[in-house]
């Protein structure tokens, strides 16, 4: 059975390498380059993807990068090898396209923590405050907000805001990391977090960390605070490859996000040494949801253009200005 077929099921994941076939691998992404091109495809591929996903796509990059690429593309076609939430931005900023998610399985549980009801509460409870809604949550989400931001520019996002009161959902942890940032605001945070992430604990790097005088620490900002004040440098995931060039002396660097983020940290710094920060001994951080789309997906995704992503009317005008607006906004530093 393959990934697509789980379609709305929850799924063990497959375990990351564990049964790569070289020979299958170089199979399929020939029949899958292929079909691209009959097609007329884009693949638009998450850091999070496994490897040899991220290797045909045509594109890779961060949540930001992803929705920039999504809006300007020109192919008909976009198969979106990330998660639903990714998917249907892609959907919504360029409409007349038709975006394919390889996997309905491909959700969120950090989207799935704020729904349009737990929203509407928050709202209420804070009719004063700018709502800033991470681009992981739902059109419906969106469509409630007033602006959205990435974990590319969410301090700019918050600062750009001519309003000192912020309602902050649904990253705790990012939003406690812009809090930090952006003093001067009030900013009141929802409670969610991504499971992958906020399993790490600053002991757990703190464990990592060979002693090597020169190991730099990069870390995402949905992990908690603790991690957070041991990191020398807190970016989205593709800002981690300029903050690895901002480090020219350091050998080794403790990746405190996704595992699958440091295959293309290998292949673009061959000469350094990239530890997957554990949450613990041996358990790599794994988005079990990032995983649902292998190649096999992938293929049977444009073979059959299967899973179409809609939007209805409504949601899709108001999350398109939520995310039109946070475009306007340039990256953080
Ligand atoms: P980035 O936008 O930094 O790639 O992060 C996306 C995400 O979902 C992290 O869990």
């Amino acid at each position: 059975m393959s990934s697509s077929e789980t379609e709305g099921a929850v799924r063990i994941a497959p375990e990351p390498f564990a049964h790569v076939d070289a020979e299958e691998v170089r199979m399929l992404t020939e029949e899958i380059s292929a079909l691209k091109v009959e097609k007329g495809a884009i693949i638009l591929a998450h850091n999070y993807q496994l490897p040899e996903v991220q290797d045909i796509a045509d594109f890779t990059g961060d949540s930001l990068g992803l929705s920039l690429r999504a809006k300007e593309c020109e192919q008909n076609l976009i198969v979106f090898c990330g998660v639903h939430f990714m998917a249907e931005s892609a959907k919504i900023l360029n409409p007349t396209k038709t975006v394919l998610l390889p996997s309905l399985a491909a959700g969120c549980s950090l989207s799935d923590s704020i729904t349009y009801d737990s929203m509407m509460e928050w709202k209420d409870r804070y009719p004063d405050h700018t709502v800033v809604t991470y681009v992981n949550s739902s059109a419906e989400v969106k469509a409630l907000s007033d602006i959205c931001c990435t974990s590319a520019n969410a301090a700019s996002v918050v600062r750009s805001i001519d309003n000192d009161k912020i309602l902050f959902t649904p990253d705790r942890n990012l939003g406690a990391w812009v809090k930090k940032q952006v003093p001067e605001k009030e900013i009141v945070i929802y409670d969610g977090a991504c499971p992958t992430h906020d399993v790490l604990r600053g002991a757990n790097i703190s464990a990592a960390d060979r002693g090597d005088p020169g190991t730099i620490i990069i870390a995402h900002p949905e992990c908690r605070e603790d991690v957070l004040e041991l990191a020398d440098e807190i970016c989205s995931t593709t800002g981690m490859f300029e903050a690895v060039k901002r480090h020219p002396h350091a050998r080794t660097f403790i990746i405190a996000t996704e595992w699958a983020h440091v295959h293309r940290m290998k292949q673009m710094f061959p000469d350094r040494e990239f530890v997957v920060a554990d949450g613990c001994i041996g358990c790599r951080l794994h988005c079990p949801y990032m995983k649902m789309i292998d190649l096999k997906a992938l293929k049977r995704s444009l073979a059959e253009r299967v899973f179409e992503i809609t939007v209805d009317d409504e949601d899709m005008a108001g999350a398109r200005r939520s995310l039109e607006r946070m475009m306007a906004v340039p990256r953080d530093a």
